[in-house]
């Protein structure tokens, strides 16, 4: 799926350091292979129509996707990061583990998540999303309620979404933010419900990091309300 030019404005590195030759021969050979093509039908151009379809946006690293594919066979996850160092680590952990259930595409979720149809996604990850802890730019946040209703559209009704944040004023907003939208319930009953992480959360490296600095991370699980 090609980016497009117009559109909101990508905040953050989309490049870092050069890629280390096994990564560069990735990018250029396996990426083009495993990328959402334009204008798609999911259901035929990528997956069988009994296959669950997870998503995960801003997958930085790749740990927590490559953790997910190896541990899920039966579904095909697709990763979205603009990062182009993180894509070639998660190319590398398709190719040493041999995935053929990872879906990888360059680029802003906002845009990417326009093309898909609606209904589709089983499952969504936002893990650690740049927090953009000052007030002037709250703007940048990912979770905005125009994003949110986006990713309402694209998921199946009772399809969960899992929003991870080491920064309290950032969970709050997506707490308040995701709630205010109507489209999800927030499934936590009691308070380790969102402090602990669940069983199946696999830690990325953004998350070791806040641990090791002490800043206590939560987790919040909602699911995707019935149509009205
Ligand atoms: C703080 S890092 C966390 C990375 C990873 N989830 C982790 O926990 O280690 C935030 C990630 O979101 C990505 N990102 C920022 N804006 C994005 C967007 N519009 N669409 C998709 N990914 C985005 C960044 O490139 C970065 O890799």
């Amino acid at each position: 799926m090609s980016a497009k030019s117009h559109g909101p404005r990508l905040y953050g590195r989309a490049k870092g350091h050069a890629l280390k030759p096994r990564q560069a021969k990735l990018v250029a050979e396996l990426l083009p292979t495993l990328g959402l093509p334009d204008q798609m039908d999911i259901r035929t151009d990528i997956v069988p129509d009994d296959t669950p379809l997870w998503l995960e946006i801003g997958f930085g690293g790749a740990e927590h996707l490559i953790a997910q594919a190896k541990s899920n066979p039966d579904v095909c996850l697709i990763g979205i990061e603009p990062y182009l160092n993180g894509v070639a680590k998660a190319l590398v952990g398709v190719d040493e583990n041999g995935l053929k259930n990872v879906r990888l595409q360059r680029g802003d979720a906002r845009l990417i998540l326009l093309g898909l149809p609606d209904a589709v996604l089983d499952r969504v990850f936002i893990l650690y999303p740049d927090p953009w802890p000052k007030t002037r730019h709250h703007k940048r946040r990912l979770i905005q309620q125009d994003f949110i209703a986006e990713l309402a559209r694209v998921m199946k009704p009772g399809a969960q979404l899992r929003f991870a944040s080491d920064i309290a004023h950032y969970q709050a907003w997506a707490l308040s933010h995701i709630l205010e939208s109507g489209h999800f319930k927030w499934m936590a009953r009691r308070a380790d419900d969102w402090r602990t992480a669940p069983a199946d959360h696999f830690p990325t490296r953004y998350e070791g990091k806040a641990k090791r600095a002490g800043r206590p991370c939560v987790y919040l699980d909602f699911v995707r309300k019935q149509r009205g």
